[in-house]
């Protein structure tokens, strides 16, 4: 296993029977039990509801510590990165593990332009979806579908073909995600143009149109940039671990990816940041006081969660969400939007969330969607594109793993176990007599 320590062993006794396991320590010192020969030894197998305790992978994209709030990518603080990085220096950092130097970011981006376009094919596809179709039920279609158009895409993990393939995803699911925010408010479709950077590529094609040259904020750009920054990776989330699940079959890249998005839809992980802005409005609509929210939230039989609070592995302020708050904070001003009743609700929360005895029992912090969603709002961003954004600041994350994943001698197909609990065996029961 790379760059992981043998640091001793731990006795499993099973009916007075001693079995040795190897004890290992990673680079920033977390420790584990390695139990890949548990069931060989002792036929048990491990019981992991949610895998909280298991490590699926010996990584080195990207180190978190919940307990003091540090996620660093490839060794680097990511509030170092965020604060001095374009996204896609951040993206290059992740999948091909060093910042890029001036020539490999001109050839990085040289390759981002020319990939920008999607197939005239492809926007067929955009006319069959209704208007109310998500915007991520979309996204996901049409990231498997470029396999199919794009045949030159290719499994070869060697830097140059590599570079191709993955300038292709990153480059073609920005223009997929705006063309589909163009659908869904009946606008003629704006195309990439080379004469923008990453951010600034993608806020023209959301806001630009036919009568309409849309001028570029700089503010709003560089708020853009930090929050794919704060997106870009965070080792075995939910998504990422679909990702290397579905890559462990031989499955390529962009259908690997695609059930990423498809993962991070859901309101537990990527989803959340719409679900902040739909709890804070219906707060608001409602004529609700924040802190009858916070006694609904934390009442056992109700359905509701402050959503943007909490996470497994941060038990401390999430490190992005410091950032985002702050980003926010700035867009806001910037904006003269600093007088937004939701954004009054959501600070309101925070503050009483912190002193509440439930959520400082239980580690309950802000995350980083809890301040990403205002932030969109505030840029005009429609709620339903908020996890699309999420998703375009992951796929650096997603494609690092993948590749990692693909490229490990230690890797298995993802095939976990379980404890079966449903019926003995039983006879076959004719349709007559059931
Ligand atoms: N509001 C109220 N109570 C909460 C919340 C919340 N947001 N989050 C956790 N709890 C309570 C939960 O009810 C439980 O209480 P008890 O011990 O009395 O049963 C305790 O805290 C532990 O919760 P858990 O569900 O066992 O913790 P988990 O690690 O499985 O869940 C989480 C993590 C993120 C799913 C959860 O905190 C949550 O649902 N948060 C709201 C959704 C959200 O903001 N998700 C975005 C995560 S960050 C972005 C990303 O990485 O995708």
């Amino acid at each position: 296993m790379k760059n992981v320590k043998d640091i001793g062993s731990a006795e499993l006794i099973i009916d007075d029977k001693v079995f040795n396991f190897s004890l290992i320590e990673g680079s920033m010192g977390e420790k584990a039990v390695d139990l890949s020969t548990l069931r060989r030894e002792t036929g048990l197998v491990t019981y992991d509801v949610g895998l909280v305790n298991s490590g699926i992978a010996a990584s080195d994209i990207t180190f978190v510590d919940g307990e003091k709030g540090i996620l660093l990518y490839r060794g680097y603080k990511v509030e170092d990165l965020a604060l001095n990085c374009m996204f896609l220096e951040v993206a290059y950092l992740l999948i091909f593990k060093k910042l890029p130097t001036v020539d490999e970011r001109k050839y990085f981006s040289k390759l981002m332009n020319l990939n920008s376009m999607i197939h005239e094919d492809i926007k067929n596809f955009f006319s069959t979806y209704p208007e109310h179709a998500h915007p991520m039920a979309i996204l996901s279609a049409m990231v498997v579908s470029l396999s199919s158009f794009y045949p030159e895409i290719s499994d070869d993990t060697h830097k140059e073909p590599f570079l191709h393939t993955v300038t292709m995803l990153l480059s073609k699911m920005r223009t997929i995600a705006a063309f589909s925010y163009k659908k869904s408010i009946g606008q003629p479709f704006v195309y990439p143009s080379y004469k923008y950077r990453y951010c600034e590529n993608f806020l023209n094609m959301m806001f630009a149109s036919p009568v309409d040259d849309y001028q570029i904020d700089p503010v709003l750009e560089r708020a853009l940039n930090t929050f794919l920054i704060l997106h870009a990776d965070h080792e075995q989330n939910c998504s990422t671990t679909v990702v290397r699940t579905v890559g462990s079959s031989g499955a390529n890249l962009y259908a690997s990816v695609s059930a990423g998005i498809c993962a991070l839809w859901g309101p537990l992980h990527g989803g959340a940041n719409q679900a902040v802005i739909e709890m804070l409005e219906e707060i608001y609509k409602g004529g609700m006081k924040p802190q009858e929210a916070i006694e609904l939230a934390k009442r056992k039989n109700s359905k509701m969660r402050l959503m943007g609070f909490g996470h497994r592995i941060y038990k401390t302020y999430d490190p992005r969400a410091k950032i985002a708050k702050s980003t926010c904070e700035t867009l806001l001003k910037h904006l003269k939007k600093n007088n937004d009743p939701l954004l009054d609700i959501a600070m309101e929360l925070e503050e009483r969330a912190l002193r509440d005895p439930y959520f400082q029992d239980r580690n309950l912090y802000p995350n980083v969607d809890f301040f990403t969603g205002v932030a969109y709002r505030a840029m005009g961003i429609p709620t339903n594109m908020f996890t699309v954004i999420f998703a375009i600041g992951r796929l650096p994350g997603w494609i690092a793993h993948w590749l990692e994943m693909k490229t490990d001698p230690d890797q298995k197909l993802m095939r976990p176990r379980q404890i079966y609990a449903g019926e003995p065996l039983r006879d076959f029961v004719p349709v007559e007599k059931r």
